[in-house]
Formats: structure tokens, C-alpha cells, sequence
């Protein structure tokens, strides 16, 4: 099971990283504009706060083919251990067979539907992102996770789905009782994973306690 964060602001990445047990990054050119800096200057920022084997994930923005495959050599050269982030669209699933062969890791992005994501698998992405709440929309988007992932496992597929689009941890819960390998968690929903008022409620009267009996806030 893998938690990634869905931002590329540096200050809670460092912050959730010493938290949780992070194993990448997720980003998109939406999530990457908020930073307000340049793009590689951003890329560079976040490399600096990741360990070597955390993974980074950076979108193409272009939404042709010769510009999709392009973008996705040039993610390719930013970091060691960077995947490239490619929309499942017609023009996306031809780029995303090009770039297999160089041997470019992807994750199929922008996932609405399991048929979007099974063909995605098939044309060699080693990821799938479907957006769980933007799905919600339409439909299920927990159910129709589960389906893709019974789809892949029917067929021994070992593309693995990045849960995405989370919007509270009752769909995080869901998927992962239901198996999914990962899910990428906006800051929000990442902190609601652990904080509970009623937590903060019994620490304090432990405190109080010791603090009555002992007149200090400390073991030692
Ligand atoms: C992550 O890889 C996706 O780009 C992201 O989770 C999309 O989330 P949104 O629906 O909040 O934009």
C-alpha cells in the first residue's frame, strides 16, 4: 500500500513527509500553478525535500502526440525516479505507446471510466490515476476503481491504479478495503487521515492528570 501526496507545495510535502510514510509525489499543471514560481524551479524545489526512492509525477500539458511524447522525454531527464503523467486521451494512448517502448514510466491520468484505464494498462502505463470524485459525477467513482482493478486482475495485468480526485477519507477508506495499491491524498484529506478531536481530547486530560499530581507536562 502506497500514500502519496497530491501537491507540490514544498512546505507541506517536507511537513506531511516527516508525518507519513510518503512514497511520492503527485502533480498536475493545475497543482503546479498555485506554486506561482516556474515550473522547473518547482521541480527543483520538490526534488530537494524527496529521499532518492520517493517517486515524483509530473503531467504533460501539450495535448497532441509529437507534443505529448516530447513532453514526457523531457520529464523523463528532470529527476531519477519520475514518472510521467499522460491524460487518457486518443492522442495521450498513442504517446503513451511511444513512450513504453523508450522504456519512459507513465501514469495514465484523467481516468473517468475502468475502460479508460484497462486500454491505458494494456498500452503499457505502469500506472493508472482515476478520479474517484470527479467519477462521482456520473457515477460510483469507488465502485467503478474496484471494477478497474478486478478488470486488471482478471487479466494478470500489474499496472497498478493511484487512486485520484480524493475528496474525504470515507472514499480512501473504501478503496483501501477494497485492495487499492495507492492512493494520492491532497493535504487536506492526508491530515484528516490521522487528526481526531477526540485524540486531542484524551491527550489533554492525560495531561491534566499528570499535571495535578506531578505539577509538570513531562515523563522525564
Ligand atoms: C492527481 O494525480 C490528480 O491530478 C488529482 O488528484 C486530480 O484531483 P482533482 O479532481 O482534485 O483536481
Amino acid at each position: 500500500m502506497k500514500l502519496i501526496i497530491d501537491t507540490a507545495n514544498v512546505k507541506e510535502i517536507k511537513r506531511l513527509c516527516e508525518i507519513l510514510n510518503v512514497w511520492g509525489v503527485t502533480t498536475n499543471p493545475t497543482i503546479i500553478s498555485k506554486e506561482n514560481k516556474p515550473f522547473e524551479e518547482v521541480i527543483s524545489d520538490i526534488d530537494k525535500v524527496l529521499e532518492k526512492d520517493q517517486v515524483l509525477f509530473v503531467q504533460v500539458v501539450s495535448t497532441d502526440y509529437e507534443s505529448i511524447v516530447k513532453e514526457g522525454r523531457y520529464i523523463a531527464t528532470l529527476r531519477k525516479n519520475i514518472v510521467a503523467k499522460i491524460p487518457v486521451t486518443a492522442d495521450g494512448l498513442k504517446a503513451i505507446k511511444t513512450l513504453h517502448k523508450e522504456g519512459i514510466k507513465i501514469l495514465a491520468t484523467a481516468i473517468n471510466n475502468a475502460t479508460q484505464g484497462f486500454v491505458a494498462a494494456l498500452n503499457g502505463a505502469e500506472y493508472l490515476a482515476p478520479y474517484v470524485n470527479r467519477m462521482t459525477n456520473y457515477t460510483d467513482g469507488v465502485e467503478e476503481t474496484i471494477i478497474l482493478q478486478q478488470m486488471l486482475d482478471a487479466h494478470d495485468l500489474d499496472t497498478e491504479i493511484i487512486a485520484a480526485s480524493l475528496k474525504n477519507t470515507g472514499q480512501v477508506k473504501e478503496l483501501i478495503r477494497n485492495g487499492i495499491e495507492s492512493v494520492t491524498l491532497p493535504v487536506d484529506i492526508a491530515d484528516l487521515m490521522y487528526l481526531n478531536p477526540a485524540t486531542d481530547t484524551a491527550v489533554e486530560a492525560f495531561t491534566n492528570s499528570w499535571y495535578k499530581a506531578y505539577n509538570k507536562k513531562t515523563l522525564i
